[in-house]
């Protein structure tokens, strides 16, 4: 089990002039432009306004990544983090009704990071986290009028940890698709709660997201499961809360 380096941080350190500040998040956003094709649109999720920038085309995009090549000895991360997906606005919009300030949340597959930019808009201190090292630059965009108070790492929840930090609350937007992530997500989450930390999972209404529940509750968690509709999507989406029963 690694233990991911605080040191790989993409983290702003310290005080930059302002100036400097602007020339930083310029390049950012001109390197990923040079990659990508991008939008930035303003979004409203309750009573916040932020900008968001995502992946103009995330279908074209994954049409067109290259196959897995399995002969790599090496994590081989999947081109979902290029989409925007539903579960994330529903999180956003219940983040956006929570009393977060100071509170240590973990957004665990962040991908573009609406959802970590919506907790940190509300006050909390926030670790955003994803294999898909594209995802990460994006997520530095978004929190970026917060990035006094945000980290940002590559992990794999399949082999890393984020020794020694437990959270008070867990947020994950459409992490649960994959059945066999279960058991890795399950025992990640229990190294990385702290007393009385919960999860807040969203899901767009697969099948997998029905069953999910049942299957945390038989490992010992404490689940409650409903469902919301947001202005943002088509269907009502799905919303766990867990926290662990023993
Ligand atoms: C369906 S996307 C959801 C992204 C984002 N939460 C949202 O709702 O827009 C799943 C995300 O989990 C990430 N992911 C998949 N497997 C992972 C793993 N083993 N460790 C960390 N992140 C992983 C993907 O890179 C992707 O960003």
């Amino acid at each position: 089990m690694a233990s991911v380096d605080p040191g790989n941080s993409t983290r702003s350190r310290g005080k930059a002039p302002r100036s400097n500040l602007v020339v930083r998040r310029c390049g950012l956003q001109q390197r990923l432009a040079r990659r990508y094709a991008t939008v930035t649109q303003q979004v409203t999720i309750g009573g916040l306004r932020l900008p968001f920038t995502r992946i103009a085309d995330p279908d074209d995009m994954t049409r067109h990544m290259p196959a897995p090549d399995e002969s790599l000895d090496e994590p081989q991360w999947q081109p979902y983090w290029a989409a925007h997906w539903d579960g994330s606005w529903a999180v956003s919009h219940v983040l956006a009704g929570e009393s977060l300030v100071g509170r240590k949340v973990l957004d665990l597959g962040c991908g573009l990071g609406l959802t970590g930019a919506v907790a940190a808009a509300g006050g909390a201190r926030v670790w955003m986290v994803d294999a898909a090292q594209p995802a990460l630059l994006f997520a530095r965009l978004n929190t970026w009028p917060w990035r006094d108070r945000v980290h940002i790492r590559r992990l794999d929840w399949r082999t890393d940890r984020l020794t020694p930090h437990r959270f008070d609350l867990i947020v994950g937007a459409d992490i649960i698709y994959d059945t066999d992530d279960w058991p890795y997500l399950e025992r990640f989450w229990r190294a990385h709660l702290s007393d009385g930390g919960h999860l807040l999972l969203g899901e767009s209404g697969r099948r997998t997201g029905l069953l999910f529940p049942d299957w945390l509750g038989d490992r010992g968690w404490w689940v409650e499961a409903t469902k919301i509709q947001v202005a943002q999507c088509d269907r009502p989406q799905r919303i766990i809360r867990a926290r662990r029963g023993d």
